[in-house]
């Protein structure tokens, strides 16, 4: 069968058969960009990896696709067997690894990607479609900011996602930006996770002394008054810039710092789920 006749029911059940029996698949998202959500998303999953957990990382980021830059693993070429697309592979340790996935392997660097809906929808479809996991117990999907054709993708697509997980910074606009959030999730029927308040203060690598550089605590406000938990805040650590620039996972290398322990605790929650 030529692919372009694949129908969306048929490509459905294609996506299914490769994600149905990864139990965990959550969704990272946020009402607008540069807040953090890539970061959050590689920095949770190598957390869970660290648990002992295995997990795959998607990153549907169809403008701006950059974990693979976060991952250093830019230049990472595809595979494909007769089974389908083989998903990089990040060596953590006592030969585990995580898996990700990213359309940025699959488009021209430096290139912008001029699609519409339906093309995105196609996109997003063969590319869930035909990707080989391994045995996952987790699946993350880094998603765009907003409300737009790629997270509705994967809600279509992937019809028993596990829940949302909304980035936001603490500023007053934070309630407004995560608001959209959770009604687009609210009424797609998938639970929210909860809120995470990133680049929530900063301490004075000269005098210790906090800055609340964008305040703190609107993450926080904005879970209470949208009635869905809040996981916890992620302190600003320029550690977090220079690891991100150069390819490290923070939690990796920092796992002691503030920011490092922020993330180890917002997965004790999304473990205790
Ligand atoms: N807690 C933090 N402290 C310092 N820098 C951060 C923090 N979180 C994210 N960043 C930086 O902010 C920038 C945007 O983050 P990113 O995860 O790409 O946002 P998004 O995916 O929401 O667009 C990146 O350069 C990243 O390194
Ligand atoms: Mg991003």
């Amino acid at each position: 069968m030529n692919k372009a006749q694949v129908s969306f029911e048929d490509r459905k059940e294609l996506v299914q058969k490769r994600i149905g029996r990864i139990k965990n698949k959550i969704m990272v998202m946020s009402g607008k960009g540069g807040v953090g959500k890539s970061t959050v998303a590689v920095n949770l999953a190598f957390a869970l990896q660290m648990k002992g957990y295995n997990v795959g990382l998607v990153d549907v980021d169809i403008h701006g696709p950059n974990v693979p830059k976060m991952l250093g693993i830019e230049d990472n070429k595809l595979d494909t067997t007769e089974e389908g697309i083989v998903p990089a592979r990040i060596p953590i340790g006592a030969g585990r690894f995580l898996e990700v996935m990213s359309l940025a392997f699959m488009l021209e660097k430096d290139t912008p990607v001029i699609w519409r809906g339906p093309l995105k929808m196609t996109a997003i479809q063969q590319f869930l479609a035909d990707v080989v996991w391994g045995e996952l117990d987790y699946l993350i999907f880094d998603l765009p900011p907003g409300t737009g054709d790629e997270p509705l993708s994967v809600v279509q697509l992937v019809p028993d996602v596990t829940g949302s997980i909304i980035v936001t910074t603490p500023q007053e606009v934070a309630l407004m930006d995560s608001r959209r959030s959770v009604n687009f999730s609210g009424k797609l029927g998938i639970p929210v996770i909860g809120v995470v308040e990133n680049m929530s203060g900063l301490k004075c690598p000269h005098c210790t002394k906090d800055i609340n550089l964008f305040k703190t605590g609107g993450g926080e406000k904005a879970a209470k008054e949208l009635k869905v938990p809040f996981l916890g805040r992620v302190p600003i650590d320029p550690r977090i810039v220079e690891d991100c620039d150069s390819g490290k996972p923070f939690i990796l290398t920092h796992r002691d710092s503030e920011a490092g322990k922020a993330f180890n605790e917002i997965v004790e929650k999304i473990i205790g789920l």
